[in-house]
């Protein structure tokens, strides 16, 4: 494994660890609402300062780009951090989120790393080097039909009344062309399924950098698509998404044309 990637993996560990503990003394934990519906708890800190305590020790001269405590330093190489993707999950006590890695090195990503405490699931990627789970090699699923197809995404709720009537259209038209669609609440997670064939697609608006970054090197490692919605490469910087396998991709970017136009 490639030290930084070693050492991504150990700050994904350390954070997983303090998540993990105070999982089960959730109401012992101080939340602030950062904005409607958006929420940082104490848990979300300590996380993230256990992640960029690691990174430091070993780079000190490296930046980071982190969610709660934003950008600092300059450097060629900057670490994108989401030291709690799904939040709102975790106060609730529903056992589905992660911490997310990503490093982008001269404005390209190199390195990622999604941690599930719950499961201690593993993910990684290196750029050219593929997409593993707990060390085993990922690929995005063999599925080449629509209609048996399980496709992920996340619902408008921050600043919702601009997006909520086109993206109920597109949740209307995949839920009637698919086996399904699931909205398990932390997009770091969502796209790692992608990645390893839990789903075959998955699509959102209004995401950050942070809860792309390392999702998106592993998709692509992993021989998955991932763009903005309208197909173009800024889907990190919009935060408008749509991942999927190669095929699921193209027919979802096909049967929600119209909608995609609105949205984007
Ligand atoms: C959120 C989760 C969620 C997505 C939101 C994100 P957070 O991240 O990824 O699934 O729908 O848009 O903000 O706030 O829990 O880190
Ligand atoms: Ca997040
Ligand atoms: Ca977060």
């Amino acid at each position: 494994m490639h030290a930084l990637l070693n050492v991504a993996v150990m700050a994904a560990r350390r954070a997983g660890a303090v998540l993990g503990r105070n999982f089960n003394k959730r109401e012992k934990l101080t939340v602030e609402n950062k904005s409607h519906n958006d929420f940082v708890s104490s848990a979300d800190l300590a996380a993230e300062k256990a992640i960029i305590d690691v990174i430091y020790k070993h780079y000190p001269d490296h930046a980071i780009h982190a969610e709660e405590s934003g950008i600092q330093g300059e450097s060629d190489h900057i670490w994108i951090i989401d030291p709690l993707d799904g939040t709102t999950n975790y106060l609730h006590g529903f056992p589905v989120f992660a911490v997310s890695i990503g490093l982008q090195i001269n404005g390209r990503l190199e390195h990622a790393v999604v941690y599930d405490p719950m499961r201690e699931e593993l993910f990684t990627a290196s750029r050219g080097q593929g997409a593993q789970l707990d060390g085993h090699k990922i690929r995005v699923s063999g599925n080449k039909d629509l209609y048996r197809s399980l496709i992920g995404t996340g619902i408008p709720f921050r600043d919702a009344d601009e997006d909520l009537g086109p993206y109920l259209a597109m949740l209307s038209k995949i839920a009637k062309s698919t086996s399904g669609v699931r909205r398990p609440g932390a997009a770091a997670l969502d796209l790692c399924y992608v990645a390893c064939g839990r789903l075959d697609a998955f699509w959102e608006t209004g995401l950050a950098p942070w809860d792309l970054a390392a999702g998106t090197l592993i998709i692509r490692e992993a021989g998955g698509i991932i763009s903005a919605l309208d197909g173009s490469e800024d889907h990190i910087k919009s935060g408008h998404v749509l991942a999927g396998t190669p095929r699921i991709y193209r027919s979802l970017a096909k049967l929600c044309a119209k909608e995609i136009k609105a949205l984007v």
